[in-house]
């Protein structure tokens, strides 16, 4: 087997080591409501889910989602129950800046974030701050979005407003979350507002310049407020781990390709000064073959390089899932051309005794996310990392016995420890999410996340407790993992445990 395929851990670490950092996450769509409160501006999401509002299979959108905009103190609450250690929430752009720029700065949407962190570290919880999960204000996405390089001259704009707004409070902050599913599920894939599809070509340019806005945040922290404010910055991307279905040449090399697509596109730049030379080189030569005159990918000039390189003082990683990925002449013609997935000239599958949650991609092996930060650990000369998101939706009817859930986090962070143990500088885990959100074109109802429940029927948006939560409020409690501990979410005799 090579290095990159999977490896097992026995160590079987079970105790939560000394300041290793055990929180939850959310963003600001997804749960915050309050759409157009208090001065709020208009974000792309807010924008086509009104105007288009069957982009979201259940027709839900986020006007009020969990209404966390007026019930941030019951999350504080929540947060105090499971005894969590921190929490990584975002910024919403247009509540701070209405119409995106520096025009106008909105005071209470000031006033809401500063509310909410005060509490936060009132109760010895950190915050970890996104400045960015994917709502874009409309004035911009209808400029050209992400494909505008002036947009990352606004985000840098915002960056600084919300720096100084709650740098003498808020010590670790992340950009940008996800670039890599956030370009892909608008231009890749056409399925989130504003649903511009273009395979193949979008989604790159849209990555080019979200690494350009994180580095430009990035730079700016760095000049203007590292020294007063001390505080760190980072990126979340999201990584798949994936397995090579065999131990032919093909599937090997196919899982170097499946890393340097989906992790080196934006690892690579920032931790090692450039594109992985297997995705500059499939690009061009699929490119070459369409006959376009120049790579659908665009280099990085030399000041580029220059630019990105070393922006990160951590890397956030989101992990749901791993894959088996193959390459054989079954994959030529697979995909519609030309596009991401025939650039990466590979295939994917997944094993089905792996246990499944809701969402069909989503099965737990947690292997998976040891294997991955211990690449992490070896490709990038051992950053501190932190698990920013990592979850398991199980079904509305599964209510308040989430015991897959409960049983993938345990799994996961077990994983994390492992890897830990073996020299992976992890530092933190945020699981996701703290509760039921909109789980964006899913909408509403489909995936349940939370650690706890929102009744989204409840003008209330109240919230109890799942068996996750109480698993974990255990864990961080005892500071070791039980998967013997059996709690009743529902606290009395109709518990049944499946
Ligand atoms: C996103 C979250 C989302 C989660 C589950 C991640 O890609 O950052 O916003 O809810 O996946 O699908």
């Amino acid at each position: 087997m090579s290095a990159i395929t999977q490896v097992n851990s026995n160590v079987g670490v079970n105790k939560i080591p000394e300041n290793f950092l055990l929180g939850a996450a959310t963003s600001a769509y997804q749960i915050e409501g309050g759409w157009n409160a208090d001065g709020k501006g208009e974000s792309v999401w807010d924008h086509y889910l009104h105007k288009q509002p069957d982009i979201v299979q259940d027709i839900t959108n986020g006007d009020i989602a969990a209404d966390s905009y007026h019930l941030y103190e019951r999350d504080v609450e929540i947060l105090k129950e499971l005894g969590a250690k921190a929490y990584r929430f975002s910024i919403s752009w247009t509540r701070i800046l209405p119409d995106g720029t520096t025009n106008f700065i909105n005071p209470h949407g000031i006033a809401y974030y500063s509310r909410l962190i005060d509490l936060l570290l009132a109760n010895n919880i950190l915050p970890l701050v996104t400045l960015y999960h994917w709502d874009l204000p409309i004035t911009f996405s209808n400029n050209g979005g992400w494909l505008n390089e002036t947009t990352t001259d606004r985000f840098g704009e915002y960056a600084r407003i919300v720096f100084n707004a709650f740098g003498d409070k808020v010590k670790n902050w992340i950009t940008v979350n996800e670039p890599s599913i956030h370009c892909s599920f608008i231009y890749e894939y056409g399925i989130h507002p504003p649903l511009k599809k273009s395979p193949g070509v979008g989604f790159y340019e849209c990555g080019r310049n979200l690494l350009l806005a994180h580095a430009k945040a990035y730079h700016i922290y760095d000049i203007e407020f590292r020294k007063i404010q001390g505080g760190k910055v980072g990126l979340s991307l999201d990584a798949e781990w994936p397995i090579a279905a065999s131990d032919s040449k093909d599937d090997l090399e196919a899982v170097k390709d499946y890393l340097a697509f989906n992790v080196g596109q934006y690892m690579d730049p920032i931790f090692k000064g450039d594109y992985p030379e297997r995705l500059v080189n499939r690009i061009a030569a699929a490119s070459r073959r369409q006959c376009y005159t120049t790579s659908r990918l665009q280099a990085l000039t030399a000041k580029e390089k220059a630019y990105i390189n070393g922006t990160a003082d951590f890397v956030g990683i989101n992990h749901y899932y791993s894959l088996y990925v193959y390459r054989n002449a079954s994959v030529r013609g697979m995909y519609e051309t030309p596009s991401f997935l025939d650039d990466t000239g590979l295939g994917t599958f997944q094993d089905p005794s792996w246990p499944q949650s809701a969402f069909t991609r989503m099965r737990e092996y947690a292997p998976g996310l040891y294997s991955l930060l211990m690449y992490l650990k070896d490709t990038y000369h051992n950053p501190v990392v932190y698990i920013t998101e990592n979850g398991f939706p199980t079904t509305p009817a599964e209510d308040l016995n989430d015991e897959k859930k409960a049983h993938y986090l345990r799994a996961y962070l077990k994983a994390v420890l492992d890897a830990k143990a073996n020299g992976s500088n992890c530092q933190g885990y945020f699981f996701w999410s703290l509760v039921d959100g909109l789980e964006w074109a899913s909408g509403l109802q489909k995936y349940r996340f939370g650690l706890y429940q929102v009744d989204f029927i409840d003008p209330s948006r109240k919230r109890t407790a799942r068996k996750s939560a109480l698993v974990y409020k255990e864990i961080i409690r005892s500071g070791t993992i039980d998967f013997g501990y059996n709690p009743n979410p529902y606290g009395d005799t109709c518990f049944i445990n499946t």
